[in-house]
């Protein structure tokens, strides 16, 4: 087993997930704009040291994922995030990509970037304390799009940004990210994700990644934010799950879904069905961002110093997650803990 192997599986095992904070300043503003906190730099590392610093981080969170700016900050105490994070046994991970820019070519798509100079700011990241990394590439759904152009660059840049993550010692998420917005269907969605996960294992393959080492971080298929369909939590489960198994070689050890737009309970319930039903080899577990802090953020907007009852909110939210990677959460569940 190698070690690349060893760390991938220690944070998603056990009903672990990933707890993903590495919204960039600009996303995090609009966060915190929204519960009409101030964003800055004080703040942003209050927030995320208060849920760092939690049980759960014990308990449910195998790793975090960070921004830039919060792995180089550093906690009241003189502690660095990272420290932070691995007292409590979770890894830390961070975003290397800088984001998705316009896709010469392609009118409204998108392509992310990050490679240059990416080599040097790994081992950056390595010395920094992480030992995990992500890249998300991001796909529109329409009647043209994803277009073969976006699906082959986005492919073409995370399979090089994967190689040289390993390289440097790390544990590469790929995350191809088929967009929930839209009013396409779920069948679409389906035949869309498809298509762009099996074109970045065969960018993966290509670039001689090593897929034990890996964590892929995709969308569950659900029809578009917009379309009229209502699908069961069986059908997303099941629709979920046969693009999985046919999309996803067996050597990669697991799958941590993004919540992508649904609610806490929605992101829960659909992550705790395609467990009840797995009938894979893959690990599937968590990667949320806003599934897991919407609720805490909200709470804690009302009183930046009320820790504790910030603390026991995600609590409550990541121990309903992991109870989901395990299938083993029920909605009445959401009531007495
Ligand atoms: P959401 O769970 O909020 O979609 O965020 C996950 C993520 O990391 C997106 O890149």
């Amino acid at each position: 087993m190698s070690e690349l192997n060893k760390i991938a599986l220690k944070i998603i095992s056990n009903g672990k997930g990933i707890l993903a904070a590495d919204e960039s300043t600009g996303t995090m503003t609009k966060r915190l704009e929204s519960v009409k906190v101030h964003s800055n730099e004080n703040n942003r590392l209050l927030f995320r040291q208060t849920l760092f610093s939690s049980q759960a981080m014990k308990d449910c969170i195998g790793g975090v994922i960070l921004y830039d700016e919060t792995i180089r900050q550093k906690t009241s105490d003189g502690r660095t995030i990272p420290e932070l994070i691995n007292l409590s046994g979770s890894f830390t991970g961070i975003k290397v990509d800088t984001g998705a820019k316009v896709l010469a070519g392609s009118i409204q798509e998108k392509v992310t970037e990050g490679l240059d100079g990416l080599r040097e700011r790994l081992k950056d990241y390595y010395k920094l304390g992480a030992r995990f990394t992500k890249w998300r590439g991001v796909y529109l759904i329409s009647d043209k799009y994803p277009s073969d152009i976006s699906i082959s660059a986005n492919a073409h840049a995370l399979a090089r940004y994967a190689a040289l993550v390993q390289e440097a010692g790390m544990v590469p998420i790929i995350e191809p990210e088929v967009l929930m917005e839209g009013n396409h269907s779920a069948k679409d969605c389906f035949n869309r994700t498809s298509e762009v996960i099996k074109k970045c294992y065969e960018e993966l393959e290509l670039n001689k990644v090593d897929l034990s080492g890996t964590i892929l971080k995709p969308n569950m298929i659900l029809p578009g934010n917009n379309s009229d369909e209502k699908i069961s939590e069986e059908d997303v489960a099941e629709l979920t799950l046969e693009c999985l198994n046919k999309s996803v070689p067996s050597s990669v050890p697991g799958i941590a879904f993004l919540s992508g737009g649904q609610t806490e309970i929605e992101a829960t319930a659909n992550l705790n069905k395609i467990n009840t039903k797995n009938n894979t080899n893959f690990i599937m577990t968590y990667s949320y961002g806003r599934a897991l802090q919407q609720s805490a953020l909200k709470f804690w907007s009302k009183n930046l110093n009320n820790i504790i009852g910030t603390q026991e909110i995600f609590n409550h939210r990541a121990k309903m997650c992991t109870l989901a990677a395990q299938g083993k959460w029920s909605e009445s569940l959401e009531k007495t803990s």
